[in-house]
């Protein structure tokens, strides 16, 4: 599949309209076309990265953003999101590396993301979070599809976990991954991870 991968152009009316339609495709994320818009729009602010991939029609199938944090050092993937008729075709993953190469350049260390668990897909839903917090985090398991398992093939760590955060019994799950080569004093920090695990 002919794919390019590019930084959104606000200016592009077609191109924005393309991206705001890519998170209505899900509702349960992104309930009205306003939230989504504006969603967009703080990923075209300074200082933040939308990139987009484009067939070869010119037409925008997937988008991921970044946001800095932790003065730089930290960024946020979010949101990350492909046309439904284009997944399974390595179009998140390009976007992911993508996103990773951006920040990287910009002077990121680390990027996190949140995944959230709304319907009991992973061993961290429907328990108490506060009991054995980390146990639970390093033991975890998916129960069905999940976008945990995409970012676990991407590199991601479970690097945390946010109790109730979609109602009660259902979390955020934080991933974390290490994407800057430089070394830390500390030698007990895991070496870069690959893409594919
Ligand atoms: C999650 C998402 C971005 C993945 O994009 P994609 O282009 O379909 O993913 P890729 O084709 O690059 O998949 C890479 C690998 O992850 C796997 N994978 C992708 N989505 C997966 C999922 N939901 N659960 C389990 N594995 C998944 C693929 O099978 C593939 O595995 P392989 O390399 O062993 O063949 C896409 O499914 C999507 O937009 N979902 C809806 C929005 C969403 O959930 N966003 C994430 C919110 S946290």
């Amino acid at each position: 599949m002919k794919l390019q991968i590019i930084p959104l152009n606000g200016q592009n009316r077609r191109h924005k309209r393309q991206a705001i339609g890519l998170l209505v495709e899900n509702p349960n994320m992104w309930p009205a076309a306003e939230i989504a818009r504006a969603v967009i729009n703080t990923l075209l602010a300074p200082n933040r990265v939308c990139l987009c991939a484009v067939d070869g029609n010119d037409n925008v199938v997937g988008i991921v953003g970044g946001l800095p944090d932790y003065d730089g050092f930290v960024w946020e993937m979010h949101p990350l999101v492909v046309k439904k008729t284009h997944q399974g075709h390595g179009i998140g993953r390009r976007l992911v590396r993508a996103l990773e190469r951006e920040a990287g350049a910009r002077g990121a260390l680390t990027i996190i993301l949140g995944t959230d668990d709304m319907d009991s897909a992973t061993s961290l839903s429907d328990v108490n979070l506060y009991d054995n917090t980390g146990g639970r985090i390093a033991n975890m398991t998916c129960r069905k599809r999940h976008a945990y398992r995409f970012y676990k093939k991407c590199g991601y760590r479970a690097i945390g976990v946010i109790p109730d955060a979609n109602g009660p019994g259902k979390p955020d799950i934080l991933m974390g991954k290490r994407i800057s080569k430089r070394r830390s004093q500390l030698a007990t920090l895991t070496p870069v991870e690959g893409g594919k695990s």
